[in-house]
């Protein structure tokens, strides 16, 4: 019996490769090229399978165009690249990557959170243009991570684990807003009070954005959000692009209507609005949260395994529409 033939659309650790060989007729994009929706089709034709990152899209066009496939697999917790009502119309089992990367995503929501408090970048910036001559009272001078109060926006796993090192490493009050309340243990595990989302930004010296993107949440911090905040409070995007309106943040920066911001991910990134390349007062990192060896080593394997027990009769390991598996 011939196996089953999977598509790889973008390079990956060669062990998965290797991995998934032994199960799959593999093809892979090991060159890293930059695929258009058409050539992205292309290579999915004839394909039963999909290993994606959260940069692919597919979509109702994709489907329609690849009616072999029966799964893809994202190499990401956020699958706001997957329209899953199509996905499940089309009978197409859709898996992402959750867990794996919690706690290390959490260690960069809290690096970007120091560093745009403690201006790092900023600093360092001037430091290598050669213009640090003297010693001065206030060079510099941020605002105070411990003792602060922290609002984290969406509290699921990594928010959870923000909050955790806030309140517990730099003693922070943490306050948090969610589309549901947590129960009353974690809660008092994330030592973190629910507020409504107006009491968050008017209150939080720094807000953290970690909520999924979807229609609902675009723009979820906008002009208006950014006026609520205090003028000394700084804002932290680890979630999507589209959560954040870039152009009234650049602006909002540059009016000083906050103080700083620290971004991970962007609007249509991998481009960034111009406006915000030209503000001081932002940290910019290209969507590196979950980047370490060990952990995309541990989302990669995740979504091999997915493929390799979806493709072997056994339950998916973390199915997004498991509606599906009961009609193939
Ligand atoms: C990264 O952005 C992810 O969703 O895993």
């Amino acid at each position: 019996m011939s196996q089953p033939k999977i598509l790889v659309a973008r390079a990956v650790f060669p062990e998965i490769i290797d991995r998934l060989s032994q199960h799959f007729d593999v093809e892979s994009n090991q060159a890293d090229a930059s695929w258009s929706k058409a050539d992205l089709i292309e290579h999915l034709k004839g394909k039963h399978g999909a290993f994606t990152t959260g940069g692919d899209r597919i979509d109702a066009e994709v489907l329609a165009a690849c009616p072999d496939l029966k799964i893809c697999a994202n190499m990401a917790v956020g699958y706001n690249n997957f329209d899953i009502d199509a996905m499940t119309a089309a009978g197409v089992l859709a898996t992402n990557a959750p867990d794996v990367l919690t706690e290390t995503t959490a260690d960069f929501g809290f690096a970007l959170i120091m560093a745009t408090a403690r201006r790092l970048t900023e600093s360092e910036h001037y430091l290598r243009a050669g213009q640090w001559t003297k010693w001065s009272f206030d060079m510099f001078a941020g605002s105070d991570i411990h003792g602060s109060t922290l609002g984290i926006l969406g509290m699921g796993r990594i928010g959870q684990g923000i909050a955790k090192r806030g309140a517990h490493g730099f003693g922070m009050k943490v306050i948090y807003h969610n589309r549901s309340r947590l129960d009353a243990a974690l809660e008092a595990e994330c030592k973190a009070r629910y507020v409504s989302k107006e009491e968050l930004l008017k209150t939080a010296d720094h807000v953290v954005l970690v909520l999924p993107y979807s229609a609902a949440s675009h723009h979820t911090i906008g002009a208006a959000e950014l006026a609520q905040m205090k003028p000394t409070a700084t804002l932290v995007n680890i979630a999507r692009g589209g959560i954040v309106d870039d152009a009234a943040l650049a602006k909002a920066l540059k009016n000083k209507v906050i103080a700083a911001a620290g971004l991970d991910v962007f609007e249509g990134e991998p481009k960034v609005h111009p406006d915000l390349l030209q503000v001081p007062n932002v940290v910019l990192t290209p969507h590196i949260a979950s980047s370490t060896i060990p952990t995309r080593l541990a989302m990669a394997a995740l979504a091999a395994d997915n493929l390799i027990a979806f493709f072997a009769g056994k339950p998916p390991l973390t199915p997004l529409n498991a509606a599906v598996l009961a009609r193939q």
